[in-house]
């Protein structure tokens, strides 16, 4: 902690892969339902759930119980297709985050190319926000991508983080540590990413986009993009639910609360 002010950063937690777990057996636990009052308690600040159309985790009826619940703000992510916008505008969730989707993908991989289907992606964020949700768009840490945002008429911009988790965790792969500012070539490519997301969200809060930032995000690699001072939400998932399996999920929160105020 730096002695002098703590930094209020907003989590949403991710809780699909609670959903993950129960869909691998077909069963009806463990619940993601339950994981809201323990979130509650913990004072998160929305809950984040992914309906893919292939519906592999998260379901419709999970999606109506915590709407219904009211227990946090929901922030639903989701792909840009008319059965989404059209589940998205009759179900009013606070936030609605566009994604990428492709069936073959094992979890979201890069960002919505919101040049290439800027009228797609305009269209849906004028019939969500016309219902007075929140729209976000998920994208990589680009200029281009940034700008197209802003003009298709989003509230907020996340920087997909995956490329930036994913030199570090190379870096794991080969060291069996974290620390990869003791080797130069990774601290290198590490920063090359982090420059990337530092750029493109100074050029997201000068355009007056409210500016997140998730996937791939756990204790050891959280703490640099804390730094960049426009990011004022995070959405995080997989880290926490993993992690919840040894030390249970009241726990798994705090660790990432604690990086999250300079603690
Ligand atoms: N933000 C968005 C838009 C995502 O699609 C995901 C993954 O579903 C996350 C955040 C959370 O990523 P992770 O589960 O790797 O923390």
């Amino acid at each position: 902690m730096n002695g002098i002010s703590q930094i209020t950063r907003r989590l949403g937690v991710n809780i699909d892969h609670i959903a993950t777990l129960r869909e691998a057996r077909k069963v009806s636990y463990p619940a993601p339902f339950d994981a809201l009052s323990i979130l509650k308690g913990c004072a998160v600040d929305q809950v984040t759930i992914h309906l893919r159309e292939d519906r592999r985790h998260i379901q419709d009826h999970d999606l109506a119980a915590i709407l219904k619940a009211g227990v946090l703000p929901v922030n639903l992510e989701m792909a840009v297709t008319e059965e989404m916008v059209r589940i998205a505008a009759s179900q009013c969730p606070h936030t609605a985050t566009f994604v990428p989707e492709k069936r073959e993908e094992i979890t979201t991989e890069g960002g919505l190319d919101c040049v290439g289907l800027f009228e797609k992606i305009k269209q849906a964020t004028d019939v969500l926000k016309s219902r007075g949700i929140r729209v976000s768009l998920f994208v990589d840490p680009d200029l281009r991508q940034t700008v197209a945002s802003k003009e298709a008429g989003a509230d907020a911009i996340e920087f997909h983080t995956g490329s930036y988790c994913h030199v570090i965790e190379e870096f794991y792969a080969s060291s069996g540590h974290y620390d990869y500012t003791r080797d130069k070539a990774s601290f290198a490519r590490v920063n090359t990413e982090l420059e990337k997301i530092k750029t493109a969200s100074k050029k997201a809060a000068a355009l007056g986009l409210k500016v997140f930032a998730g996937h791939g995000l756990h204790t050891h690699n959280l703490k640099p993009v804390t730094e960049i001072s426009e990011i004022e939400e995070y959405n995080i998932g997989h880290a926490i639910i993993a992690r919840a399996v040894f030390v249970g999920l009241k726990q798994a929160v705090c660790e990432i609360q604690a990086v999250l105020k300079d603690q």
